[in-house]
């Protein structure tokens, strides 16, 4: 049965949720689901914008067919290729025979790369085509790698409506809920907590682009966003959007510390304990502690992102880096973290490397600098240790303190 709900007068939400993905790309934990937004646009020629994921085609054509409302399709507008968008397109094309594709060449590309049969059915758009609907005015807007290549974004000018795309989504059904006001209070952090997790590890990489993004729709008089996983954005659009410039820029939004630590025997867990209860005990109000072996690093990037400083501890291990703290390393260069103070805490019983490792490995990320001296532990917590661990946070404090001032 079809689970509809009009936007405004032309605009009808036909997307779906989905609870039954346990990860977003094989990679990243849903505990909280994902839904995949589309749109159908009616007026003299009627648009649907974007596609779902194959999981969810059921539900998604029985709506699509509900808002069309016996009435035939004229367009599609592919913004974004990925499946998770595109993989339904097929479909929707054999039900709708007349339906054209609009979409970028690149999209156009990628779409026969993963096998849909389009080649007679697209007309190619490319950044400042506008096309009439009727009523409706769109204008296409390239937002490469805003989160690949092909990505266009579009705004209906009549309504002051930006289809975001990836741009400005989030994790997380919509459990009933469509706008980001009709989030209540107690909703609206877990709400952003998954917006947050959701930019930094899917497109945190692209911060560049999604600030050429953000010049672009500068420009536009935009009273409502629609992007293609999440709530709609129209009520407070420009704390959002702060939000998105800050994480595209790659500053913190808080001055706080991160503390990813991994741990065999619970004895560098012990260290990083110390040095968080020193941190708070100097006043350090925001000291968020993860233990990488046992939470995913999507969240741990997410708090990468979001706080200015972050002590990595780790034990050597095979004369290396302990894998699950090895592997966080790799997503934040990957995902092209920038701008945090940081500092290393080390174990080990013999050939002690990993600190000298991690230190080489940060080494790649640009405008992060090392804070306070690194501590190395033997096996255990040492008296010694203790006061280095002690000393350490107080110059965590201290930087903390001189940046806010
Ligand atoms: Fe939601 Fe880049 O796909």
């Amino acid at each position: 049965m079809y689970n509809i709900r009009k936007i405004d007068d032309d605009l009808t939400f036909v997307g779906v949720n989905d609870r039954r993905l346990n990860l977003f790309e094989n990679v990243h934990p849903l505990p909280e689901g994902v839904s995949y937004n589309s749109y159908l646009l009616k007026d003299k020629k009627n648009v649907l914008f974007d596609t779902v994921d194959w999981s969810c085609g059921r539900q998604f054509f029985e709506n699509v067919e509900a808002a069309l409302d016996g009435q035939d399709l004229d367009y599609i507008v592919v913004h974004h290729a990925e499946p998770d968008h595109a993989a339904t397109l097929d479909e929707i094309l054999i039900r709708y025979p007349k339906a054209r594709v609009l979409c970028s060449a690149k999209a156009k590309t990628f779409l026969e790369q993963f096998g849909h049969d389009v080649a007679n059915r697209v007309d190619t758009v490319k950044n400042g085509d506008t096309v009439s609907f009727g009523k409706h005015e769109l204008t296409f807007i390239a937002a490469p790698m805003v989160h690949w290549p092909e990505v266009m974004v579009s705004f209906d000018s009549t309504t002051g409506t930006l289809f975001s795309a990836d741009a400005f989504g989030s994790f997380k059904t919509l459990d009933g809920v469509l706008f980001e006001d009709e989030i209540n209070g107690a909703e609206e952090i877990a709400w952003l907590n998954e917006a947050r997790r959701y930019y930094t590890n899917i497109v945190g990489k692209y911060g560049k682009n999604v600030q050429m993004l953000l010049k672009k729709a500068a420009g536009l008089d935009i009273k409502m966003i629609c992007p293609l996983h999440g709530v709609i954005w129209r009520h407070d659009i420009a704390r959002f959007i702060e939000k998105y410039d800050l994480w595209s820029r790659y500053e913190p939004e808080h001055l706080g510390v991160v503390i990813a630590c991994g741990s065999m025997y619970g004895n560098t867990e012990q260290a990083a304990d110390i040095l968080a209860n020193a941190l708070v005990q100097r006043g350090v109000k925001r000291v968020r502690f993860f233990d990488v072996s046992k939470t995913h690093p999507s969240y741990v990037i997410a708090a990468i992102f979001r706080y200015s400083h972050l002590v990595i501890a780790s034990p050597t291990y095979n004369l290396g880096i302990y894998p699950p703290v090895h592997n966080l390393i790799d997503d934040m260069k990957n995902l092209n973290i920038q701008n945090r103070t940081i500092s290393i805490v080390e174990n080990g019983s013999w050939a002690i490397k990993c600190g000298t490792l991690i230190g080489e490995e940060l080494e790649g990320l640009s405008d992060c600098s090392i804070l306070g001296n690194r501590v190395t532990l033997k096996s255990s917590v040492s008296e010694d240790n203790r006061e280095s661990l002690i000393a350490l946070a107080q110059a965590i404090a201290d930087d903390i303190y001189a940046k806010k001032n």
